[in-house]
């Protein structure tokens, strides 16, 4: 319930109206200005305020001041007597108050003021929450970009490789036509899909050559040590989950858990096409690119088996009708893979390091 609080010295007005807006409000009275705020800071701020304005020692207009110092989000109504432009003046300028009424008021008009401050109240409340909310965005998208660079520091080849995949990923998900939410979701998650590499040693993400069966077993762990980072971080979407998908195919075939169909979600089927495209395409430590073709051919000749055919049709229609091709990125010189270039990377060290 919604706290209002009135302040007058005439102990009967009070009264009168506790017994007018008790049950509809939680209401609180005081006969003067200190006691209010004695009374506020024991019981914590109403959410309106209305105040006479002629009281002994401190008046309407220095206690509505003094209310909207310590609680600003609380509205201020100035209910006088006195009804002379001077006092309304300084109750305006002094005290902001919301409302100014004139004693005697009657009850319509009063409730209707308390209602109107209330509406007021949560319009002020409601920005105040937007804009947190926007600060915290802010906080994760710092976040994930620190993610994305903490990669960068430790394996290049991984940090360039998850760019593109977002690209890729999240181009696919808008010709899909997901919303505008769900396609940045989408592009979070990739730009950070591999993040659990950074368990792995160095050795085994950049070792020429095939990796052996227990090599690749470790290597397979980068999923599950994904999931395990993400997990605690709130980022309003289950990104953990997305990431520790991406491997999975829908013929059981992937890792981790070897999920089926639609028991892996949409984003993680569209980034695992992606991740598919992008890994075939371009040069890897342990061999050279293979080429578009040839990813384009994988994704073909496996959707529906391994790949969601509608994330495999899209992925064709960008590269083969919309013209897709991947953009270098500060760490990359190659050109893109649509012309038919082999990446390869020549790694500059980051700005502010030796
Ligand atoms: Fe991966
Ligand atoms: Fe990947």
């Amino acid at each position: 319930m919604s706290r209002v609080m009135f302040v007058d010295d005439d102990e009967l007005l009070l009264y009168s109206w506790r017994r007018l807006f008790q049950g509809k409000y939680e209401v609180a009275t005081a006969e003067s200005g200190s006691q209010a705020l004695e009374q506020l800071e024991q019981d914590g701020p109403c959410e309106v305020v209305i105040s006479d304005f002629q009281m002994p020692c401190m008046d309407g207009a220095a206690f509505l001041e003094e209310v909207g110092s310590r609680y600003p989000d609380s509205i201020r109504i100035m209910l006088t007597g006195q009804a002379l432009l001077e006092t309304a003046m300084e109750a305006v300028n002094k005290g902001r108050v919301f409302r100014f009424l004139t004693k005697p008021c009657p009850r319509d008009l009063l409730d209707r003021a308390i209602r109107d401050s209330l509406h007021q109240h949560r319009l002020v409340q409601t920005e105040r929450e937007y804009f947190a909310l926007r600060e915290w965005q802010k906080g994760l998208e710092g976040l994930a970009e620190a993610l994305v660079r903490l990669v960068e520091f430790k394996d290049p080849y991984t940090a360039g490789h998850q760019r593109r995949v977002a690209q890729l990923a999240a181009a696919m998900a808008r010709e899909l036509g997901l919303p505008a939410e769900q396609v940045a979701q989408v592009e979070l998650a990739a730009s950070i899909h591999d993040l659990g590499k950074m368990y792995v040693p160095a050795e085994f993400l950049n070792k020429p050559g095939r990796l052996n069966p227990p090599e690749f077993e470790i290597i397979k762990l980068h999923a599950r040590i994904g999931y395990e980072i993400l997990k605690p971080i709130r980022f309003g979407f289950p990104i953990h989950d997305i990431v520790v998908q991406h491997h999975e195919r829908l013929d059981g075939s992937g890792y981790p858990a070897g999920l089926r169909d639609g028991a892996i979600s949409r984003e993680a089927r569209i980034i695992a096409v992606a991740d598919v495209i992008e890994a075939i395409s371009y040069h890897r430590p342990y061999r050279p690119a293979k080429g578009l073709e040839a990813a384009l051919e994988e994704i073909h000749g496996g959707r529906g088996i391994r790949y969601d055919p509608e994330a495999a049709a899209a992925v064709e229609r960008l590269f083969t009708k919309k013209g897709f091709f991947f953009l270098a990125g500060k760490q990359e010189t190659g050109a893109a893979v649509a012309e038919g270039s082999v990446w390869s990377p020549r790694l500059k060290p980051m700005e502010g390091l030796p």
